[in-house]
């Protein structure tokens, strides 16, 4: 007999098609993520999940997974599933590291660089045919060279971002709970603490993944600590910020700009936000490019397969669970 898998969304690639001939495969077809009832439905009879970050792996959806071994993430973020449950009921949990790097750290330079230049808002002003010629103060906005960027969370794609705005010849400062001997060493960048990183950045870049800790780390109080003129950028997850304090600080120029790619309340976007110039809106995109979604596509396979197998996946993200494993 063939294992069985629940596989919440069609994916790219080669790998993807290999599934249905090793596996008995259940695919939800819509676009949509399956809702907590459909999910706790189908994941009954199956040893492994296949889904997306946009799933809610809850504690009721683990609970109906009687047999369930492991549960691959498409995402190198994993906020959407209750680990901590998953690991004492012996299910492994994995992600997708690495091949989204360069996608993320290059999607956030487009957005560091279309908020510095006011990308979007000087195509929406050509295209209402507003430009009616050359002018000294049309959409003025900030260079790169000589600033300070300011990196919350230096894991691989922060480590990437810096080593990017080592060519726009910017200083870079970091916080995060280790010290990364390749930004210090390579880029001369610093490490401080949040405060003294928002105090002193002119552009402010979030890479950190969603937990319990960094759950609103920019609020009121932090928004109140940057530079009018700075920047803030956001291709982790929305959560990290409070959207709401951020809506106040961009309408009352309390800071310059942001560009984000991810929402707390995500796909539902702040109605307050839509109607801000100084803000550029994308949806979650930042590992959208044709090979990282391959690549995703390919290791989250890997990691379903080498899980159902009962051996331990390239990419286990509770590797405590190896004390619970089911037999
Ligand atoms: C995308 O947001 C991811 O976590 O892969
Ligand atoms: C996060 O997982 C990162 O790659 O920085």
């Amino acid at each position: 007999m063939k294992p069985k898998i629940y596989v919440t969304r069609v994916l790219p690639g080669d790998s993807f098609r290999t599934l249905f001939e090793k596996y008995d495969v259940e695919l939800n077809e819509s676009d949509l993520a399956p809702d907590e009832k459909t999910l706790i439905e189908k994941i009954r009879d199956k040893d492994g999940l296949l889904c997306l970050l946009t799933d809610k792996i809850t504690k009721s959806v683990i609970d109906a997974g009687g047999r369930l071994k492991i549960i691959a993430n498409y995402a190198v973020g994993y906020d959407n599933i209750d680990v901590d449950y998953a690991t004492q009921k012996g299910i492994m949990v994995t992600n997708t590291p690495g091949v989204l790097t360069d996608a993320t750290a290059e999607l956030t330079w487009a957005l560091i660089l279309g908020c510095a230049r006011r990308i979007t808002e000087g195509d929406r002003f050509t295209r209402e045919g507003k430009f009616i010629g050359w002018s000294p103060t049309l959409f003025l906005g900030y260079e790169l060279k000589g600033k300070t960027l300011g990196i919350i969370g230096a894991g691989r794609i922060g480590t990437k971002v810096g080593m990017i705005a080592n060519g726009f010849e910017m200083k870079i400062i970091y916080c995060d709970k280790k010290r990364n001997t390749m930004l210090e060493e390579k880029l001369g960048a610093n490490k401080v603490e949040l405060h003294a990183l928002l105090q002193d950045a002119d552009f402010v870049t979030i890479h950190v993944p969603l937990t319990k800790e960094t759950y609103h780390l920019i609020g009121k109080k932090e928004l109140g600590l940057m530079k009018p003129t700075c920047v803030l950028v956001n291709t982790s997850r929305g959560a990290v910020i409070d959207e709401h304090a951020l809506v106040g600080a961009l309408k009352e120029h309390r800071i310059a700009y942001a560009g984000l790619d991810v929402y707390e309340f995500e796909p539902k976007i702040s109605p307050e936000l839509i109607s801000l110039d100084n803000v550029i809106l994308l949806p979650h995109i930042g590992s959208a490019t044709f090979r990282a979604r391959i690549a995703m596509a390919d290791i989250a396979i890997k990691n379903l397969e080498t899980g159902l197998r009962g051996k331990i996946p390239p990419n286990l993200v509770n590797p405590e669970v190896l004390r619970y494993l089911k037999q």
